[in-house]
């Protein structure tokens, strides 16, 4: 099936795909928060790449540099992968950037989650740290969909060939002109207030469900997002999503650092403060939303309560107009 793969091999790698440790790629387990393309067994690029996993840490349930570094000692990976997809603390590109160094391998950070909050300083930058940056352009960015990549000089050459011709045809010039745009706007003051509401959202979030006794994963956020352990209301993750999508609030479901469910059912539900915060909704709304999850949360099963609550949302929603879309 996979025959073809020569011909996609990235051309900074010298020797064959899958046959050499100089092909071991590190990257943050899916189920611990890293993304698909860090190497999931399900994704390419576990197939183009011999993946080692790094985990959080079982008690903090943040990443464990330790085992990063001990890892990296072991396996010698070419380039370290950081970055997440469910990760709500701070990446620490810094000490990454040492572990790489101390393990002679190349540092890339796919900031597609957290580019916004990067961009308006509300987040750590990898620039300067990592070789390679990667990042779509439609999450925290908030542009229209499209990647990414930034890299030091020595890299450039390889990067542009592994885009093109070795992976595309012609430019998208209409997409080239959405990310000028996106970049645009993420150097504007607005842009900057933006980012920080989307986290103090975020916060007001996490302490109204802390409140309502839920638990937040590794006890906080510093970025946009919640991740939810639902097991103190003893809810799954799927019932969750399911309850809460009747309701008219959208969240999904997600797994949790050691979760004991299998991620279609999941422990966990993942909540993003990004959109609403486009919409104006500031810490105060952020929290009568935390308020109307709760009660749908604890009572999973009441139709009355989701029908109640999808009223609620109907309501309120015309008060926050998605900007740029007439009501
Ligand atoms: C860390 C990370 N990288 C890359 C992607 C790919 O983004 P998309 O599938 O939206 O293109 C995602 C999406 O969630 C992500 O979280």
């Amino acid at each position: 099936m996979y025959s073809h793969i020569p011909a996609l091999r990235p051309i900074w790698l010298p020797t064959s795909p899958r046959s050499s440790p100089a092909t071991h790629v590190m990257g943050l387990s899916l189920d611990h928060g890293g993304h698909l393309t860090h190497g999931s067994p399900v994704n390419f690029s576990n197939k183009l790449y011999e993946f080692v996993p790094y985990t959080v840490d079982r008690e903090l349930e943040l990443i464990d540099y330790d085992e990063v570094r001990r890892l990296a000692m072991e396996h010698r990976p070419k380039i370290i992968v950081s970055g997440a997809t469910a990760y709500t603390r701070t990446i620490e590109f810094d000490k990454f950037r040492e572990i790489a160094d101390e393990g002679d391998a190349i540092l890339m950070a796919d900031i597609a989650h957290i580019a916004g909050l990067v961009a308006a300083g509300e987040h750590p930058t990898p620039v300067g740290h990592a070789q390679m940056v990667t990042s779509t352009t439609h999450k925290t960015l908030r542009g229209a969909r499209g990647g990414v990549i930034l890299c030091d000089s020595d890299l450039a050459r390889n990067v542009d060939r592994a885009v093109f011709p070795n992976a595309q045809g012609g430019p998208l010039q209409h997409a080239v002109a959405a990310k000028a745009v996106t970049f645009g706007e993420a150097m504007t003051e607005e842009f900057s207030a933006y980012q920080k509401q989307v986290r103090a959202n975020a916060v007001a979030l996490g302490d109204t469900l802390t409140g309502g006794g839920l638990r937040l994963v590794s006890g906080g956020t510093d970025n946009h997002m919640v991740l939810v352990d639902l097991r103190p209301l003893e809810v799954t993750g799927r019932q969750a999503e399911e309850a809460l999508g009747r309701a008219n609030i959208v969240v999904n479901r997600n797994a949790i650092p050691y979760d004991p469910k299998p991620p279609r059912v999941a422990s966990g539900v993942r909540l993003g403060t990004a959109a609403i915060s486009s919409r104006g909704l500031r810490e105060n709304d952020a929290r009568s939303v935390g308020e109307m999850i709760l009660r749908v949360l604890n009572d999973i099963d009441n139709n009355a309560v989701q029908s109640q609550v999808r009223d609620e949302v109907l309501e309120m929603a015309p008060g926050f107009p998605i900007p740029g879309i007439d009501s």
